[in-house]
Order: structure tokens, then C-alpha cells, then sequence
């Protein structure tokens, strides 16, 4: 089936030469077309350029012709950290906030992480599968085109593969790519609370090898915070990940600063996740290696905590990605426009610059970057199409706003 774009006042982010990733000054220097075609076939980009180079002879064979007079083709938006599948929302913990409890105390009197572990112990995997998988849609919606989803909320060995295989079932059922991780080290279960190290080697000797067993998962993630997991327990999580095959992606940095980058730099981490609270030296081990810093500034907003200086790693030449953090307690949230809002607004990114942390390189932090997030001939025809308008910046300046005419997943438009 082929499907032709005419007309569109622009294509943004056009790439003739694929790179894996753009960092500092790149990430606003990107390649876009003014007034320009678009050709999809088989649900792929087959073709693009100028209009004047479009000929009508071109049209043959073409099912389709969708004229975009005034509004802009942009690569779909990727989210490469959530927590989508979860059993109930958390808004009790919510109003404990607003009258004075912080994050870190809710979790301290059994609430947060494992007040989640508990609920979703008891729900069937049918239900888990079928709320997710309308928040995915309602994702979608906003533009998500490729999503990560993490376990983390099962805390046993029987929950922990529960989790996983409702993400795998969404990972083919969903009309998006999927990425699935496992993070049994997300918080240690009351049972476990003075016997850590009994945590430790169950997550290692016995849930680790059952996820590589039955290839649930892609990659590996660790909560490492004070309170949670300590450098040296992510250190061996991380390293029994790998040597299962499990690339990780980790949770560092977001209360506390202690040497969570460089551990996960040395287990060969695509990405690591949060950031709020930065040492010169995690800038240094960022500088030296190909690890994709991810800024999650819809977490900061809700629980009204430092952001991530995305604007200061780009200015040092780093790559930035950004993503929602979507789950019950710190982000009830999977709207990446709103992101996009956050990272111009408070973060200080250009509209491009978070343009590209939402597609190119959130691809990449989810190891996506060869089939989309860019307008590249080959890859995955997901697509954005705004409303009409004259800047880029009309979307993140509109929060709050779904400034989209329509979502195009595999060439195809989606329907909610
Ligand atoms: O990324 N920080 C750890 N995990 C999640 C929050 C999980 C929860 O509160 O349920 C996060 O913010
Ligand atoms: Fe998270």
C-alpha cells in the first residue's frame, strides 16, 4: 500500500546520513524541508523531498494522497522509560503531598513503591494487560510512537514474571514498538527489609535467570537512591543482568548523587534515567562514554523536585533524552507534548532541541534508532502531523493543548 504526503509546509528533522544519535550543538541544527512530500510504503518512509521534485507521473500506484497544506511532518515521539503496567493510581499519596509528606517519607511508612507491589500482587494479568494497554493508546494519542515498559512493581519472583509477561503480550499486540525491562530491584519487599542481602541473591540466583530463561525482558534497571539500592548491590544486579544478555538502563541520581552514573557507565548502560541531582564527575563519565542521559521533567514537575540540567549537559556537548517516567506515584502522566512543554519551559531547550531528545535520541536510549525516530528513507513511516502552524514552537508553547491533526503508526492514521 502506498500513501503520499503532499504539500506539507514542513518536514523537520530530515536525515540524509543516519547517525545513531545527536549531542550538543546538533541537537538544534537539524535538517528540515519546506514544502515537501512524503511517500510511505508497506508502512515504511519510501521516499521524500521537494514538492517541485515530485512529478505527476509519481502518482501511479499511490492509494492515497493526503494533502497537509499548513501543517508539519515530524518524526513520532518515542517514550523510553515508563511504568505502564501498574494495578491502581496512588491519588491518596497525592493529597499526603499536598499536606506536607514528601516522596521519600510516603515510602517510608510502606506507602510508594510498595503500596503498588501489594495491590498488584492480587489483580489478574488480564486486567493489568487491559488497562495498560488503554493507557498505551491514550499514549498514542499524544504522539507516542515507540514506548518502554518496566516491571518493578511485582517484588516477588512470581509477580516480578507476571509484570513482564503482560508487557511481553503488549509488546505484540501493540501497534508500537516495545522495549520491555525488568527492574526487580526497584524497592526491597517488607519481608526482606533486614535480610537485604536475601533480596540481593534472590533477584540474582533466581529472577534474573528466569527472565533471560523465558527471554521476557530486553534490558536491566536498578532503582539506585539512598534508602533503595547502594552502589555495590547495583554493581552485582547489574552485572548478573549482563551476563544474561540484559543491556542496562538505570535509575540514578534522583535524590542523591553517589557514583550511580559511573557504576552503570562500566556495565556498558545504554541510558541512564532521572538526573535531578548532578556531581562534576558524573558530567566527566557522561563525557567519556556513548550512554544516552535521560531527563524525565514530568517527574519533577509532580513531586516539585530539582529538574534535570538538560540545558547544561547539552551545553557541554552531551546528547540529551527526554521521557515521561509514566507510573502511580511520581508521574501519573504519559503525555509527551507535555514533556516537550517542560523541557522548553523550565529545562530552557529550544522547541528542536527537545524535538530531537523526544524522537532521535530516545530512540537510541531505547535501542530503536535504526527503525525510526527520524525522516529517514527505510525507517518506520511513524509520524506526527501537526495543525497549522508557523513554528515548531506552536506545539510546546500550546501546554497542556494536543496541538495534533493526527498520529501515523506504520503508515497508518490511528484511530482512538
Ligand atoms: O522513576 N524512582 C523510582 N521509580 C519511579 C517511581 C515509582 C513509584 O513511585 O511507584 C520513578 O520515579
Ligand atoms: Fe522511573
Amino acid at each position: 500500500m502506498k500513501r503520499l504526503l503532499i504539500n506539507i509546509k514542513k518536514l523537520v528533522h530530515v536525515e540524509d546520513q543516519p547517525v545513531p544519535y545527536l549531542r550538543g550543538a546538533e541537537m538544534n541544527q537539524v535538517k528540515e524541508i519546506a514544502n515537501a512530500f512524503l511517500e510511505i510504503e508497506d508502512g515504511k518512509i519510501a521516499r521524500f523531498g521537494e514538492m517541485s521534485d515530485l512529478h505527476g507521473g509519481d502518482i501511479a500506484g499511490v492509494a492515497e494522497v493526503l494533502d497537509c497544506e499548513g501543517k508539519w511532518v515530524i518524526p513520532g515521539l518515542v517514550d523510553s522509560h515508563t511504568h505502564l503496567v501498574f494495578a491502581e493510581p496512588r491519588a491518596q499519596e497525592f493529597e499526603d503531598r499536598i499536606h506536607g509528606l514528601t516522596y521519600e517519607e510516603i515510602a517510608a511508612r510502606g506507602g510508594g513503591i510498595l503500596n503498588s507491589a501489594a495491590k498488584l500482587a492480587d489483580k489478574p494479568e488480564e486486567d493489568l494487560y487491559d488497562e495498560a494497554m488503554t493507557r498505551l493508546e491514550e499514549m498514542i494519542h499524544t504522539g507516542t510512537t515507540g514506548v518502554e515498559i518496566k516491571s518493578g512493581y511485582g517484588l516477588t519472583t512470581e509477580a516480578e514474571l507476571k509484570m513482564l509477561r503482560v508487557a511481553q503480550r503488549i509488546k505484540r499486540m501493540s501497534p508500537i514498538p516495545v522495549r520491555v525491562t525488568f527492574l526487580g530491584a526497584h524497592a526491597f519487599p517488607p519481608e526482606y527489609k533486614e535480610n537485604k542481602e536475601g533480596y540481593i541473591d534472590l533477584i540474582i540466583n533466581e529472577m534474573i535467570p528466569a527472565v533471560a530463561r523465558e527471554e521476557l525482558a530486553d534490558y536491566i534497571d536498578v532503582f539506585c537512591e539512598k534508602g533503595y539500592f547502594d552502589l555495590e548491590q547495583t554493581d552485582r544486579i547489574l552485572a548478573a543482568g549482563v551476563k544474561h544478555g540484559l543491556r542496562p538502563k538505570v535509575h540514578v541520581n534522583q535524590f542523591n548523587a553517589f557514583g550511580g552514573i559511573e557504576t552503570s557507565i562500566n556495565h556498558g548502560a545504554l541510558s541512564v534515567d532521572h538526573l535531578e541531582v548532578m556531581n562534576p564527575e558524573d558530567f566527566d563519565a557522561l563525557l567519556k562514554s556513548e550512554c544516552m542521559p535521560v531527563a524525565l521533567p514530568s517527574c519533577s514537575f509532580f513531586l516539585s523536585i530539582p529538574y534535570t540540567p538538560g540545558r547544561e549537559l547539552i551545553d557541554k556537548g552531551l546528547p540529551l533524552a527526554l521521557a515521561t517516567d509514566y507510573n502511580p506515584g511520581s508521574t501519573p502522566s504519559g503525555n509527551l507534548l507535555f514533556v516537550w512543554s517542560l523541557a522548553c519551559i523550565i529545562m530552557k531547550l529550544t522547541p528542536t532541541e527537545a524535538l530531537v531528545a523526544l524522537t532521535h535520541n530516545a530512540a537510541f536510549a531505547l535501542g530503536l534508532e535504526k527503525e525510526m525516530g527520524s525522516i529517514a528513507v527505510g525507517k518506520r513511516a511513524n509520524l506526527i502531523i501537526s495543525e497549522d502552524m508557523n513554528s515548531l514552537g506552536h506545539i510546546p508553547y500550546h501546554f497542556g493543548r494536543n496541538s495534533l491533526d493526527r498520529v501515523i503508526i506504520n503508515g497508518t492514521d490511528f484511530r482512538h
